[in-house]
C-alpha cells in the first residue's frame, strides 16, 4: 500500500478482462523491473508573463459536418478551442469578458493558485455578470495538462464548449518528436438543426448523466493525425466531457502512461485507464512504421471506439531502440507525512432531501433563491447536499483542515454509479483502493467505481475554500458538492 509498489505484473486497471485480452504491449517493464525513478527537475527560468483575453460568447461552429447546420457554442475565442501554454514558474494573466447573456467564471482546474483565483462564483469571487469582466493572475506552480472551465450553470456551459486547454511545459528531460492534445468531449446536439438539446435531464442526473448524442476528438470526428514513424510522440488525453467516462488505451502500438492529471509517474505500460469528466492522461507512443497506423481507442463499449488515428511518416529511423520511455521530471508537490496525518471520512451517496439547507450561522436559507439554476438534488456527501443552484448559500464545510497538516481521505462509494471526485486547490496522492489496482500517483480528481472505497492523502498547504464535488457535471449540480476549508 505504501510507496511505488513494483511494476511485477501488467496493471490491468480497469474491469471487463474481455476488452485486456485484445491488448498486447509487448516487452516493456513486465519483468518485474522496478519502476525507474522520476528525476528531479531543474529550477525554473526566469518567469515570464503571458497575458490572454478569454472573451465568453456564442459563437457558430460546424460540429455536425462542413454541409451541416451550424451549432451554437460557446467558446473563449474565435477558435473554438483556446490552448494556453506557459512554462513552470510563469504568471498567467488572463482577462475574461463575458459576453454571454449569464453570468460566468473560470475555474483553472488542478492548479495550486491562491483561493482568490479558484474561479467559484460566491465562494472565491463574485459572478462575472454580462457585459462584466475579470481579471484572472496567478503563478504556475507546476509542469502537466491541465484545462479550465466555468463553474456555475456548468452542465450547460461546459456544455456548449466553454473551456480550454493549459499546458504548463518544463517536465519533459527530452523532447518527443510531436506532443498532441487529444480532447474527448460529447455534444448533445439535434441533428436536423444543430442545435443543442437540453443538457441535463431528471433520469441521467440521477443516474449515470445525461449522455451526448455526438462525440468528439479535437472538435472533429475520430480525426488522424500523421507522426514520424518510428518516434516516441506524446499524446496528451484529457476528458473535458461533462458525463461520459471513457476507457483509453491504444492499439497497435507500444503506449505507456507518463503523467496522470498532469503529474508524472514512473513509466508503466498503457493497458486500459479509466478517465472520468475533467481527468488527463499524458501517454507515449511508438509512433506506427511509415504508413501503418495506430490509434487510441475508448474500450468501454462493445466494440473499441476509435478516439484518434495515429499515421507513420516517413522515413522511420534505421534502428530504433526497444520501446523505454524517459520518465518526465517529479512533481514539486508537498509529500504527506503519513504518520501524523488524521484521518476523514467522506461518503458518496443518493439522497432525497429537502431544498432547505443550514448556514454555519444556524439559520436555513430556501435554495430556490439563487442565480444558479438547478434545484434538484439526488446526490450527497457525508450526508449533506449542495446543489449548485446553492454555490450563493454555503452550508458548513464538511471539513475544517488546519494549514500545514497532512490529511488522509478515505472515499466511500455506496451509490451503484461512478463519480470522478475532485478536490481543488491541492494536488493529492492515491495511495490504495478496495477496488482498483492503481499504482500509487498523485492526482486532482479521482474515479470512485460502484461501491468502492479509495484513501487519498495530502498537506492541506493552501489556505482558503476549496469545492469538493463529483465531477459528472450533472451530480456535482445535483447535490454531490461540498467543499473543505483551510485554515
Ligand atoms: Cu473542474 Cu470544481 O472543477
Ligand atoms: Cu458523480
Amino acid at each position: 500500500m505504501h510507496g511505488n509498489p513494483a511494476f511485477t505484473r501488467r496493471r490491468v486497471l480497469v474491469g471487463g478482462a474481455a476488452t485486456v485480452a485484445v491488448l498486447s504491449v509487448g516487452g516493456f517493464a513486465t519483468g518485474g523491473r522496478p519502476p525507474k525513478p522520476l528525476p528531479e527537475p531543474p529550477a525554473p527560468a526566469a518567469p515570464t508573463t503571458h497575458r490572454h483575453s478569454l472573451t465568453a460568447a456564442e459563437r457558430p461552429v460546424h460540429l455536425l459536418g462542413p454541409d451541416r447546420p451550424v451549432s451554437p457554442l460557446w467558446t473563449y475565442g474565435d477558435a473554438p478551442l483556446t490552448v494556453i501554454r506557459a512554462r513552470r514558474g510563469d504568471v498567467l494573466e488572463a482577462r475574461l469578458e463575458n459576453r454571454l447573456a449569464e453570468h460566468t467564471s473560470v475555474h483553472w482546474h488542478g492548479i495550486r493558485l491562491p483561493n482568490s483565483m479558484d474561479g467559484v462564483p460566491y465562494m472565491t469571487q463574485p459572478p462575472v455578470l454580462p457585459g462584466e469582466a475579470f481579471d484572472y493572475r496567478f503563478t504556475l506552480p507546476d509542469t502537466g495538462t491541465f484545462f479550465f472551465h466555468p463553474h456555475c450553470n456548468t452542465v450547460e456551459q461546459v456544455g456548449r464548449g466553454l473551456a480550454g486547454v493549459l499546458v504548463v511545459d518544463g517536465d519533459a528531460p527530452q523532447p518527443y518528436a510531436a506532443d498532441l492534445l487529444c480532447l474527448l468531449k460529447d455534444w448533445r446536439l439535434d441533428q436536423a438543426t444543430g442545435r443543442f438539446l437540453d443538457f441535463q435531464t431528471d433520469a441521467g442526473a440521477a443516474k449515470a448523466g445525461t449522455f451526448g448524442t455526438l462525440r468528439s476528438t479535437n472538435f472533429a470526428d475520430a480525426p488522424t493525425v500523421r507522426v514520424p514513424a518510428g518516434h516516441d510522440v506524446r499524446v496528451r488525453i484529457l476528458n473535458l466531457d461533462v458525463t461520459r467516462i471513457s476507457q483509453v488505451g491504444v492499439m497497435d502500438a507500444e503506449a505507456a502512461v507518463i503523467a496522470v492529471d498532469g503529474n508524472a509517474v514512473s513509466p508503466f505500460p498503457l493497458v486500459a485507464w479509466r478517465m472520468g469528466p475533467a481527468m488527463r492522461l499524458d501517454v507515449v507512443v511508438r509512433a506506427p512504421a511509415p504508413g501503418a497506423s495506430a490509434r487510441v481507442v475508448d474500450y468501454f463499449a462493445r466494440e473499441p471506439v476509435t478516439l484518434m488515428t495515429l499515421v507513420g511518416d516517413a522515413p522511420a529511423p534505421d534502428a530504433a531502440p526497444a520501446f523505454d520511455p524517459t520518465p518526465l521530471f517529479a512533481p514539486t508537490l508537498p509529500e504527506p507525512d503519513l504518520r501524523n496525518a488524521e484521518t476523514l471520512p467522506f461518503v458518496f451517496s443518493s439522497t432525497a432531501i429537502n431544498q432547505t439547507i443550514e448556514t454555519p450561522t444556524g439559520g436555513t436559507i430556501d435554495l430556490g433563491r439563487s442565480l444558479c439554476l438547478n434545484t434538484a438534488t439526488y446526490w450527497a456527501i457525508n450526508r449533506q447536499t449542495w446543489p449548485e443552484r446553492g454555490h450563493e448559500y454555503p452550508p458548513p464545510p464538511l471539513a475544517e483542515l488546519k494549514l500545514g497538516k497532512t490529511y488522509v481521505f478515505e472515499l466511500a462509494n455506496v451509490t451503484p454509479h461512478m463519480h470522478p471526485i475532485h478536490l481543488h486547490g491541492h494536488s493529492f496522492k492515491v495511495l490504495d483502493s478496495n477496488k482498483v489496482d492503481r499504482p500509487v500517483h498523485w492526482a486532482d480528481t479521482v474515479l470512485l467505481t460502484p461501491k468502492e472505497r479509495a484513501r487519498i492523502a495530502f498537506v492541506a498547504d493552501n489556505p482558503g475554500r476549496w469545492m469538493f464535488h463529483c465531477h459528472i457535471i450533472e451530480h456535482q449540480d445535483t447535490g454531490m458538492m461540498g467543499y473543505v476549508t483551510v485554515a
